[in-house]
Parts: structure tokens; sequence; C-alpha cells
């Protein structure tokens, strides 16, 4: 008996099994009522007296190993099932289907402008929205009394016991750069700007700018159209023509207004130009002496250009957006129309 049970013991340790079906046959085998193990009880009582209690333990241990083992058996199975499941999931795969987004067309236009700018040697330069009078006024050769420093134009967000309000220009990144470097400089501002309007179709509290300031030895009004010319013909087409105008701005001597030759008609005239087959997209002219010496720089050693657009009027231009409110209003339906753009 005790030799019988010493067989099984190392026959039980040995067993495998590699399908849930096949630990439930070794179950049988061993441990149902007319199992190998069972059976072995029975005859227990033809175990002589003395040997009764060795045996009984033995007996008892061999039970306890053939129901641990079918047990580790059985869970062995199921483990090693559920990983090959798990092999056959895509865990790379997107769990439900999500939209992608697309960039704002003001990004878009105005990342198409950067990049025409820094062809051209233009690097970026940014500065802050809330400002100084000093910055975005003084030594900018406003006049004590222009009406832009009336709240009427600008939004001040204290006037004691200094001016700080917010920037109405980008021109003053200008300033900052020209404060803090020497020449030669040539940056171009991007930005957000703010003027006191009623919002409307045509008009809004805020929009964005991208100026540009060229500061060197010998830059001169042709170098100004120059650049500027690359740049109409860049964002609009090779055909592109423009047309400057004599205007006036404080910190720029001569200035002018750049008009292109509509992109609706070709310059042919319609309702787009007002009939006039011209159409304004910018600001520009030579840095006034005064604004370099009120910044630390030679006016007589160095002379520059700036300009100045929006990137919502280039935008319109381009895309025939109607009403400026609609590129804040964050309707994903107006905004998707960009997913193709680019
Ligand atoms: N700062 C001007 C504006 O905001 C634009 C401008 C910049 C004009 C540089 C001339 C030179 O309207």
């Amino acid at each position: 008996m005790l030799d019988k049970i010493k067989n099984l013991t190392a026959e039980i340790e040995a067993l495998t099994a590699s399908s849930t079906d096949e630990v439930e046959q070794l179950r049988i085998k061993y441990l149902s009522k007319k199992g190998i193990v069972s059976l072995l009880f029975n005859d227990f009582r033809t175990v002589p007296a003395e040997q009764k209690r060795e045996v009984g333990q033995k007996l008892n241990q061999l039970k306890t190993l053939a129901t641990e083992k079918i047990n580790a058996l059985r869970e062995q199975v199921a483990a090693a099932g559920e990983s090959a499941e798990a092999e056959k999931i895509d865990l790379t795969r997107t769990a439900t289907p999500c939209a992608e987004g697309s960039r704002h067309p003001l990004s878009l236009v105005r990342n198409e402008m950067i990049d025409i700018f820094s062809r051209m040697g233009f690097t970026i330069a940014e500065g802050p929205e809330v400002e100084d009078d000093w910055h975005v006024f003084s030594s900018l050769n406003f006049a004590a009394d222009h009406p832009a420093r009336d709240m009427q134009d600008t939004f001040f967000i204290s006037r004691n016991p200094v001016d700080v309000l917010l920037r109405t220009h980008t021109s003053s990144v200008q300033t900052r750069t020209m404060e803090r470097l020497t020449p030669p400089i040539r940056i171009v501002c991007p930005g957000r700007v703010y003027r006191n309007e009623a919002i409307s179709a045509r008009a809004h509290c805020f929009f964005h700018q991208i100026e540009g300031l060229y500061i060197d030895k010998d830059v001169s009004f042709a170098d100004l159209k120059q650049a500027l010319l690359y740049f109409a013909r860049q964002m609009f087409g090779p055909e592109t023509k423009i047309r400057l105008r004599p205007s006036y701005f404080p910190f720029t001597e001569p200035s002018a207004e750049m008009d292109i030759s509509c992109n609706l008609c070709g310059g042919k005239g319609c309702g787009f130009c007002k009939h006039t087959g011209w159409v304004e997209i910018l600001g520009c002219g030579m840095v006034d002496p005064n604004v370099l010496e009120a910044c630390g720089i030679d006016s007589k050693v160095y002379t520059g250009y700036a300009f100045g657009m929006g990137v919502e009027r280039i935008t319109n231009l381009k895309y025939q957006v109607k009403d400026l409110r609609m590129f804040s209003e964050n309707d994903v339906r107006f905004l998707a129309e960009f997913d193709a753009a680019h």
C-alpha cells in the first residue's frame, strides 16, 4: 500500500495538461468517486491496524496533492488561453472614431506670411500684449494729443501712476527690439492687438497683425518696395501688381499705404474692390529718425523701413470671409472648411 502511494505521488507530481478538457479528464481519473485515489481509500479497510495511522496520513497527503495539482493545472491552462486571446487584440487601434481638428485659418495665413518673410531673412520677435505708453506711443513719435492716446480708441488698464494699456499695434515689439539690439535688425512681429471699436462684421476689438522692421546701413525705400512686391506675389500669385500711395504715420517718414491688384477680378474692377481694381493691404514707410534716436540707434549711421498689416485682412482676401466675427466664434463648421486648405 505504501509503495502504491509513493508511486502515485510521483505520477501525480509529473502530470501536465494543455487544455481544460485534459484537466477535467485527470480530475475524473484520480479524484472522482471511482478515481484511483478514491479507490485507495476503499482499500484502507484492509490495512493492518498497526499501519493504519501512517497509511492514513499518507493517503490524506496524496489526496491533497492530487487536488492541488489539478487546481494548479486548471489555472495554468486558463492563463495560457487568456494570453493567446490577448495576442489577437489590436492594441494600436483607436477605441472610438474621433474627428481630427484643423488649424485656425488665421494661424494658417499667419504661418504662410511668416514663411515668406523668413525666406527674405526676417526672424520672429514677440512681446507683451499688456504694454506701457512708451513702447506703444511715445517712443514711436506719437504727439501728446494724438487720438490713439484717447480712451475712445485704446483700452487702458490703468492711467495712474503710469499708463498701462493693451497694445494697439505690434510696433511696440519693434521698439523693444531696437532698444535691445544693435543693427542690422531684420524682424517680423506677429501678434494680437486691441482697439476700442464697436464689434461688427467689419471691425473687432481685437485682431492680429504682422509688422516688419529692417534696419541697417543704406536701407532705402526701393528695398522696402522690393520686399513688399516679393511678399505680395508669393502670397497672392505671380501676376499680382502693387501700388504705393503716400500716407501718414507718426513713426515713418515718408509713409505709404500699399494696394494690391484685386485678386478676385484680377484688377478689372468688381464689387469687392469697389470697381477700382485695387485693394489696400498694408501701411509702411521709412523709420522716422526720431524713433531710431528714441531707441538708442544713431540715425546718422542707420536707416530702416517698417511695415504692418492685419492677418484678418490678408485672410479675407485669400478666403473671402465676409464677417470678421467668424474668426473668434469657434464654430467648428466654419473651422472645418479650412481643413482641406492646407
Ligand atoms: N503700426 C501701423 C498700424 O498698426 C502699421 C504700420 C507699421 C505702418 C509700420 C507703417 C509702418 O496701423
